[in-house]
């Protein structure tokens, strides 16, 4: 979206009238990336910078792009009869606005699920062609191997002979490593795990792209982000780089229970 001036921007997404939206800027209780406006000629891009009234954020109305930290337990779906889906993590604003998953993880696993309008951007993180990389912390039920590393890295054959892209693995502790797949096949990691003889306790999606889930992000909950953010989710980000960040991160993810 390209620039607005912000007494139309705010009429236009809220109920207030154009003058009573200049009388709220006057009282100063809109601000533009935290700043307070007052200017009813002022502009503003709303894709860009984060409007809000009396503290409340105010949606640009084109695309919407929300990160959640999904705990156990939920679907990643837009309904269900028998699970609670990802959406049911929303506030009431935010549930009815056609959001869906770009992606899933089991229902027992936990961690970064991009929820988005933007059909297209959803295309381009889903399809193999753009194989954007995907990061999981695995808490393994037996110790780690040093041969993992090599044969995830020789690009596995699963027990049914589905064919796996090569993919990453960093031992971090004897029960814990973190793995990045470049593909996103059917419980993918569980079934990789089971064909070297291992199984996967729980796993949880600490990356996507360059984006990484904020450590501070408890589970179930959710974060408003911007199109220009969105762009670094399809930017190949080196595993070393994301494992380094990871890492520094590592104590604030609770990856052990997932509840
Ligand atoms: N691989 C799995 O096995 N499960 C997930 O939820 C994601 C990747």
């Amino acid at each position: 979206m390209t620039e607005i001036r912000i007494d139309k921007f705010l009429a236009d997404r809220t109920n207030y009238s154009r003058n009573a939206v200049r009388l709220l800027l006057k009282q100063g209780a809109v601000c533009a990336d935290g700043v307070r406006m007052t200017d009813a000629k002022q502009k503003i891009n709303p894709d860009t910078q984060e409007i809000t009234l009396h503290g409340k954020k105010i949606h640009s109305g084109s695309q919407l792009y929300i990160i959640i930290n999904k705990p156990k337990d939920y679907l990643c779906a837009t309904e269900d009869k028998y699970h609670k889906t990802v959406l049911e993590l929303l506030p009431d604003d935010l549930r009815h606005k056609d959001l869906f998953p770009a992606g899933r993880l089991d229902l027992d696993s936990t961690g970064l699920v991009l929820l988005t309008t933007d059909g297209q951007l959803a295309h381009q993180m889903l399809s193999p062609k753009h194989h954007v990389p995907k990061y999981y912390l695995v808490t393994l039920a037996r110790n780690f191997e040093d041969s993992y590393p090599e044969q995830l890295a020789a690009g596995m054959t699963l027990s049914d002979g589905t064919e796996c892209l090569p993919a990453q693995v960093q031992k971090i502790s004897e029960k814990i490593c973190l793995v990045c797949l470049h593909e996103g096949k059917y419980h993918q990691v569980k079934r990789m795990f089971a064909a070297v003889g291992n199984h996967v306790e729980h796993l949880h999606r600490t990356a996507v792209g360059g984006m990484i889930l904020p450590p501070d992000l408890p589970l179930g909950g959710h974060l408003e982000i911007f199109h220009k953010d969105i762009l670094k989710l399809l930017k190949p980000e080196s595993f070393q780089a994301v494992y380094e960040q990871i890492m520094s991160d590592f104590s604030s993810y609770s990856i052990n229970d997932g509840q």
